[in-house]
């Protein structure tokens, strides 16, 4: 098991990850945390799988109780924000006891978001199920819930006691997700990554078929790289919002298909290609390095309805997104494969344009 620390001013913590490291969980939990009371927040689909071995685990040294949400994107809602609060009030749980957010992106911005305000902030460990969650979401803090008017808008930082990512729950994780979760990795690539960006170019097929030496690899280098970009920039004062690199079109794909549609990572997959194509529209990017970005990510197979493109419609949600200053959208922009500036300025005709990558 090898751990990476994530050094944050009064609450580092480490990321541990391996292959089949469940067994060393319950040690891992004892040392980080003192909790006598523990809710495994998840999904029924997540949880039928890996959810009473946990249990089972804590089990003896701890009063560990389960809290099931429904799977998907709507249940990152106030809604069930106030279910969990009730079920946590409902068992006495108090300010020493701990949150483990089992799951993907959606358990882990939720459940976390419960950890950071029920009783003012009580102890959280993500256990990231997906791999998306693995090499993105479970690191760095930022947790929250959507709004009826656009996602991720409610929300807090808070930073887990520790992250555990086992690479064997990817066995049991459908290939879509893969493939969403493939969507955040590129982006390490493109934002600060040449090397990364080259092991896709030779492994991604391998990555496709959630190969467990290529998903190790990748959750490791990934991670690093978050961890990296979180400790410069724990608040998204300024770095981190590279990491937003394809989501500003991404979130408007999203909104504008559906999110049960389009999943996030599928988005930011699509999102990435119309930030490289407004990138070369304005001459930021050279031609080739622009067309070897896009083979890349034209072979993670993603399908979507193109008559539902409509660039008008979706410069109108680039705009309710929260990213935008001053009515200005601000977009990450890859000037070569590796790097990457954050474009103050923008221009609507362009982003438009931007979008017909799609058609
Ligand atoms: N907080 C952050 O920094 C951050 C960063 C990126 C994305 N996000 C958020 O993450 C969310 C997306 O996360 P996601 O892609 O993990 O989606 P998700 O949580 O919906 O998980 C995807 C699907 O995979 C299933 N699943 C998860 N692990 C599994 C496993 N091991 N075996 C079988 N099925 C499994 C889930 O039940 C779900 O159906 C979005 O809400 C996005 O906004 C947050
Ligand atoms: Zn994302």
């Amino acid at each position: 098991m090898k751990s990476i620390n994530v050094n944050i001013p009064g609450a580092s913590y480490p990321v541990y990850i391996g292959s089949d490291i469940i067994s060393q969980f319950a040690d891992v939990f004892h040392r980080k945390t003192d909790a006598k009371q523990v809710a495994v927040i998840s999904n029924p689909n997540v949880f039928k799988l890996y959810g009473q071995a946990i249990k089972k685990k804590l089990a003896g040294q701890a009063q560990v109780i389960d809290l099931i949400v429904p799977d998907g994107e709507k249940t990152k809602s106030a809604e069930y924000l106030q279910q969990l609060y009730t079920g946590l009030l409902e068992n006495r749980f108090e300010r020493k006891s701990c949150i483990i957010a089992l799951g993907g992106g959606v358990i882990g911005d939720l459940a976390g978001y419960v950890a950071a305000t029920y009783l003012r902030g009580i102890n959280l460990v993500q256990m990231p199920t997906s791999l998306l969650a693995q090499v993105d979401s479970s690191i760095g803090g930022k947790v929250g819930i959507n709004h009826p008017l656009g996602k991720n808008l409610i929300g807090a930082f808070k930073q887990p006691s520790f992250v555990f990512s086992d690479i064997s729950f990817l066995k049991t994780l459908p290939a879509e997700e893969i493939r969403c979760g493939l969507g955040e990795i590129i982006k390490y690539g493109f934002i600060g990554d040449v090397n990364l960006f080259e092991y896709l170019e030779d492994n991604i097929d391998k990555a496709l078929r959630a190969d467990p030496l290529v998903m190790l690899h990748l959750v490791k280098v990934c991670s690093k790289q978050k961890a990296a970009i979180v400790e410069q920039d724990e608040k998204e004062g300024g770095l981190r919002m590279i990491l937003n690199f394809g989501h500003t079109f991404g979130h408007a794909l999203e909104a504008e298909f559906g999110y049960q549609k389009l999943k996030h990572g599928e988005a930011v997959i699509l999102g990435m290609k119309c930030a490289l194509n407004y990138a070369q529209l304005i001459k930021k990017m050279s031609i080739e390095n622009y067309k070897r970005a896009i083979s890349l990510l034209d072979r993670v197979p993603i399908s979507y309805d193109k008559s539902k493109i409509k660039t008008d419609k979706l410069l109108e949600r680039m705009y309710v997104d929260k990213k935008v200053v001053n009515e200005n959208i601000r977009l990450i922009l890859i000037d070569k494969i590796g790097s990457c500036k954050i474009e103050k300025g923008s221009d609507p005709a362009l982003i438009k344009k931007a979008f017909e990558v799609l058609i």
